[in-house]
């Protein structure tokens, strides 16, 4: 079985010290970093904007995997691109052009990755697959950390890899939410490479991070 890649949710981490935790999770094995950016609006809590994003920059190398929950999007897009985004993925529901807000990342030099939520269905990616970089499932309702994997999302999961794999591009299968060493495995079985884990990551504290990482990439 093929190992995943790991993109620590800082979300789980603590907001006083957020630049010592970027650089524990990257000497610990993150592959990348994801950030949960929230309005209030779109989801029902607010975290982070790109200025956090531009401030935690200098802290690792690592690729920032920005996860915008927020309605508009579009406008925002430069902002998160000037901070130091590397991949920055959407939600089709947060704007009224999906396939613009794609064409938009792409022409800032990044990677465009979409989400669906939990109750979005995979068919929402026929039009917009050719032309992106990563898929993000989400694997409980976002808004928050630590909640329970949906499991009728790895029905979707294999779903998407099948499409990923007949366009024959390089394409992420990223999931997030309730990902665990159980669920992780799970994941990986139905095709996903990338797994994002807040709470399985930070749990324990700085000591045990390297442990988690490694937890959850040891999973045939
Ligand atoms: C939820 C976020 C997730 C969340 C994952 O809206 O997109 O990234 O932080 O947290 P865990 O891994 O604790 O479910
Ligand atoms: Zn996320």
């Amino acid at each position: 079985m093929s190992v995943p890649l790991i993109s620590p949710s800082i979300l789980s981490a603590d907001f006083a010290r957020l630049g010592e935790e970027v650089r524990a999770i990257d000497a610990a094995g993150a592959d990348w970093i994801h950030v949960d950016v929230m309005d209030g609006h779109f989801v029902p809590n607010i975290t982070i904007g790109p200025m956090v994003v531009k401030a935690l920059r200098p802290h690792t190398a690592k690729p920032f995997d920005v996860h915008l929950m927020i309605s508009p999007v579009d406008a925002y897009l430069e902002a998160f691109a000037a901070a130091g985004a590397d991949i920055i993925t959407f939600h089709p529901e947060a704007g009224p052009h999906a396939h613009r807000t794609v064409q938009a990342i792409k022409a800032l030099g990044k990677k465009a990755g979409v989400s669906l939520n939990p109750a979005t269905p995979a068919k929402m990616l026929d039009y917009l697959i050719d032309d992106i970089d990563l898929v993000l499932v989400m694997s409980v309702n976002p808004g928050f950390g630590g909640q329970s994997f949906i499991s009728s999302q790895l029905r979707k999961i294999e779903a998407i890899r099948k499409m990923i794999d007949k366009t024959g591009r390089d394409i992420h299968l990223e999931v997030d939410g309730g990902v665990d060493v159980n669920t992780a495995r799970l994941c990986v079985d139905a095709g996903a490479d990338v797994l994002v884990a807040g709470t399985a990551t930070f749990k324990g504290g700085p000591d045990h991070y390297a442990a988690n990482i490694a937890a959850l990439k040891r999973i045939d």
